[in-house]
């Protein structure tokens, strides 16, 4: 484990190892070694800053670059204007992409002034060729693009940056590997993201995530259980396992396990007082998962269950492999075995095809099920999906007329369904101070609703009873008991 690696002790003399996580050890050592002279002229150590675009597995994936640059010897800083700048990319849908390239233009000229500083981008849109090319040609100033699939090899290709002149471009397509052991900078002490698996092999017919993060590849049991157990042991009481689609879990290992067998022996760890997980998908959620989550003592009562379309019809071209009548019954089931549960989800709206009638069906199914929060897309086109070339795309006007109607629905059911809380005691976790009201914590119910209540910040990281007093929409004020 990474801990009882001394840096000091490679030898670097001597060549790099071949296996890993031997190999970026060594490497981060040479880095550290490499970056001395540079930290002495400047008299104070170098520092560095990660920027996460997109999702859960892009945070926890930057908390891993975060814990190699400090293992380097980089401290962080709190903004951009560091020796060490990393952007964290996605490109799920194009508002994401573009946003990125934004950001870059004020970069270039933040390295005009300090030439000496380090620009590296990463993530899931390094891993589209076009992209690449643009970087290539138009951005020389970038010194590192490395992909989804070697972030763990950063010190090594920033070794090779430090060593030679010129852009270091590293992209893999895919891979079979899964470095275990490396140094994470954890950003909560007491909660943290927990891979389980990575890639997706499902093919939503708009997602670009499966031709971006690769093939679906499960993590061994032993080594999830390991790392929620030295979680634990430094006073993590939350995790949350993440894959974009949990409930596929385990199916293509050596010796093939579930998902719902893994949230068991992860709810026996001491220590762990609440388990999340992101992402299920409807059609591989089994009915072993819905009582091993009713009879948890630690699983939170909050499932994400992505809709997108609530249409039979669209959901056959989206390849999500159920309709809304399996979808509605698999809600209601839920609903009823799990009583209070918050069922949160994620709808596009204007994918091709889309007619009023589909529209009025995902209306519907959102009316039905009551959701606790949905967050809702507008269909983002991306090159290379099976959707992209789809004749029929829906027209902007209707797109945002529909997509105008949708959100205020989906707000109005979800502040009733958080009003249905007012005058109880929850437990909540305390997670931060809160930013705009002094002497305020904010923490988070099992249910993932959010309350602000008076406390001091020696409380963050416990759970406490708060009783709820106000509903203000989507959260709310308490008071601890
Ligand atoms: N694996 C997760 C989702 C990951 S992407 C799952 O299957 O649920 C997160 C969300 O982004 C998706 O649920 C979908 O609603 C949205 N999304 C993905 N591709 C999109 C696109 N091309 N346009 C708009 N929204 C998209
Ligand atoms: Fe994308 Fe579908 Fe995979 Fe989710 S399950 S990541 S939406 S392809
Ligand atoms: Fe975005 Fe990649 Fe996540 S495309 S949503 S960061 S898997």
């Amino acid at each position: 484990m990474y801990q009882e690696i001394d840096l000091n002790n490679i030898d670097l003399s001597l060549a790099p190892p071949a296996e890993e996580p031997a190999r970026q050890y060594y490497f981060m050592a040479k880095c550290r070694k490499l970056l001395q002279q540079q930290e002495e002229e400047l008299g104070r150590p170098l520092t560095f800053h990660v920027t996460t675009f997109g999702c859960q597995m892009n945070a926890r994936d930057s908390e891993k670059l975060s814990g190699i640059l400090e293992q380097i010897g980089y401290g962080e800083a709190a903004e951009e204007q560091a020796d060490f700048v990393i952007y964290n990319t996605c490109t799920v849908r194009e508002n994401a992409n573009l946003k990125v390239y934004g950001h870059l233009g004020r970069l270039k000229h933040e390295k005009k002034i300090r030439p000496r500083m380090m620009i590296a981008l990463c993530g899931c849109m390094m891993q589209e060729p076009e992209v690449v090319r643009r970087l290539e040609e138009s951005y020389k100033f970038v010194d590192l693009i490395f992909g989804t699939h070697n972030i763990f090899k950063l010190a090594e290709l920033l070794a090779k940056r430090l060593e030679e002149r010129g852009q270091v471009v590293d992209i893999w397509e895919n891979t079979e590997e899964i470095v275990e052991d490396l140094p994470v900078d954890r950003k909560y002490p007491f909660k943290s993201g927990v891979n389980i698996m990575f890639g997706c092999n499902n093919f939503c017919s708009y997602c670009i995530v499966p031709y971006v993060r690769g093939r679906e590849r499960s993590r061994e049991p032993g080594e999830i259980l390991r790392e929620i157990e030295r979680l634990a042991a430094e006073g993590v009481v939350e995790v949350m396992l993440l894959g974009q689609n949990v409930n596929s879990y385990g199916k293509n290992l050596p010796d093939p396990v579930n998902f719902a067998w893994l949230l068991r022996k992860v709810e026996e760890i001491e220590g762990i007082r609440r388990i999340r997980f992101m992402t299920s998908h409807p059609k591989d959620l089994s009915e072993e998962l819905i009582q091993v989550m009713k009879e948890s003592r630690k699983i939170c009562r909050h499932l994400h269950l992505p809709l997108q379309s609530g249409s039979t019809r669209i959901l056959e071209k989206m390849n999500r492999k159920y309709t809304k009548e399996q979808y509605l019954e698999l809600a209601g089931r839920i609903r009823k075995e799990i009583p209070g549960i918050s069922l949160t989800t994620d709808i596009i709206v204007g994918f091709p095809g889309e007619t009023e009638e589909d529209f009025e069906d995902t209306l519907d199914v959102v009316r039905t099920v009551g959701y606790d929060n949905a967050y809702t897309f507008i269909y983002s086109k991306r090159t290379g999906t099976p959707a992209a070339s789809m004749e029929e795309q829906v027209g902007e006007e209707e797109v945002k007329d529909r997509f105008s109607r949708l959100l205020p629905e989906v707000q109005r059911i979800a502040r009733e369904r958080a009003l249905g809380f007012e005058g109880t005691v929850q437990e909540v976790l305390a997670e931060e101070l809160n930013e705009h009201l002094p002497g305020y914590l904010t923490g988070r119910m099992s249910n993932n609703l959010l309350v602000h209540f008076p406390g001091e910040a020696s409380r963050i990281g416990k759970l406490l009873p708060v009783r709820l007093e106000e509903c203000r929409g989507f959260y709310y004020m308490g008071r601890a008991v």
